[in-house]
């Protein structure tokens, strides 16, 4: 059995926390899948920060590149976040066969059509379960296990931060920026907070979403989003009155001539829904499928041992199909129709 060698760029809190899943679990994948894995390198902006003391310097570079290029990295996972840099690791990764895992929803939700064009092209999967809802396993879901239905919708909360700030406010009383505050201390927001708060980290997390269910590339602007910047305390105190509660939701949904709504927008949820009792880092998300109906789907949406869970699947699943892939039978996502029609709202 070969070792197969994982190439890091970043190693922030999702970073860490593959490296620590990794640590304590290795025997345990081993056994149940036969995958052996390594990290052997990791590029990091500035090799000076506090690192985790088991890692050996020697496995950090500040060249991406070096980690890419190294003939022992066979899969690399991309951790950066942002679309510049981080897209260049994917295609340089793509470009070189090597499968890559990415937690990155708005490098896919912004430059997807590129990057499963170069996917498809060099048979190399993209895997990015981390990418949507943390460690909830949606990506496979949708994918996987709801490959014999038609999608109706997916409706949730896929923003942990929104969702934490909001239930701060509305229980401890906290204001706005202190909410915030602690959602970064606790490692659930992005490295530029913004796109958590504006509802673009949600909305990126639908697009991906929808993507998969109807099978073409999704243009962001044509999607309607609003973010809970406005939500003020008055807010949340009205809706409670009238017994509801204010939730950042993401609605998903094809309609009978195939256009696809897709919405992002604070909420009024009813106290008596299932959704109004999603509080703090949870995520839920609700698929309803012909086949299937209506599934609901619950777990941690951001922080740091939950997104390496999803990371580490993906990595055990790029492990597998490395040496035998076939046009078709990889998991990087397949476009099927060219275009589709985005409902304007
Ligand atoms: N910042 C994201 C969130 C992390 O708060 O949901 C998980 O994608």
């Amino acid at each position: 059995e070969k070792t197969l060698g994982i190439g890091l760029a970043g190693f922030g809190t999702v970073g860490t926390g593959v490296w620590e899943t990794l640590e304590r679990n290795l025997e345990l994948i081993l056994k149940r899948t036969g995958v052996e894995v390594e990290i052997k390198r990791i590029a990091v902006r500035d090799p000076k920060k506090a690192r985790l003391k088991d890692v050996p310097t020697e496995a950090f570079t500040t060249d991406w590149l070096e980690v890419v290029n190294d003939p022992d990295v066979d899969i690399v996972v991309e951790l950066i976040g942002g679309t510049t840099t981080a897209f260049d690791i994917v295609a340089s990764a793509l470009s070189a066969g090597k499968p890559v895992v990415t937690g990155n929803k708005a490098l896919l939700a912004e430059r997807g059509k590129e990057l499963f064009s170069l996917s498809l092209e060099k048979d190399t999967p993209i895997h990015f379960e981390a990418a949507v809802a943390g460690g909830i396993p949606i990506i496979k879901t949708v994918q996987d296990s709801f490959v014999g239905n038609q999608i109706e919708s997916m409706a949730g909360i896929i923003n942990g931060t929104s969702n934490y700030i909001l239930q701060r406010m509305t229980e401890a009383g906290l204001g706005y920026e202190e909410a915030l505050g602690e959602a970064q201390q606790l490692g659930y927001a992005e490295a530029d907070p913004t796109l958590d708060v504006n509802g673009w980290d949600a909305a990126h997390k639908a697009i991906l979403l929808a993507t998969l269910a109807y099978g073409f590339i999704i243009d962001p602007t044509k999607v309607y989003v609003r973010g809970i910047e406005r939500v003020r305390s008055t807010d949340i105190e009205f809706a409670k009155r009238l017994g509801f509660v204010v939730k950042l939701l993401c609605v998903v949904r094809e309609h009978e001539d195939g256009t696809i709504e897709l919405r992002t927008q604070p909420s009024f949820i009813p106290g008596s829904h299932v959704l109004a009792s999603v509080n703090g880092v949870f995520n839920a998300v609700a698929v309803i499928g012909d086949a299937a109906g209506e599934s609901l789907f619950y777990g941690r949406g951001a922080g740091k041992d939950p997104t390496a869970s999803s990371v580490v699947a993906d990595i055990v699943e790029a492990a597998r199909s490395v040496g035998e892939m076939k046009p078709g039978s990889h998991r990087g996502f397949l476009p099927y129709k060219d275009e589709g029609k985005i409902m304007d709202i």
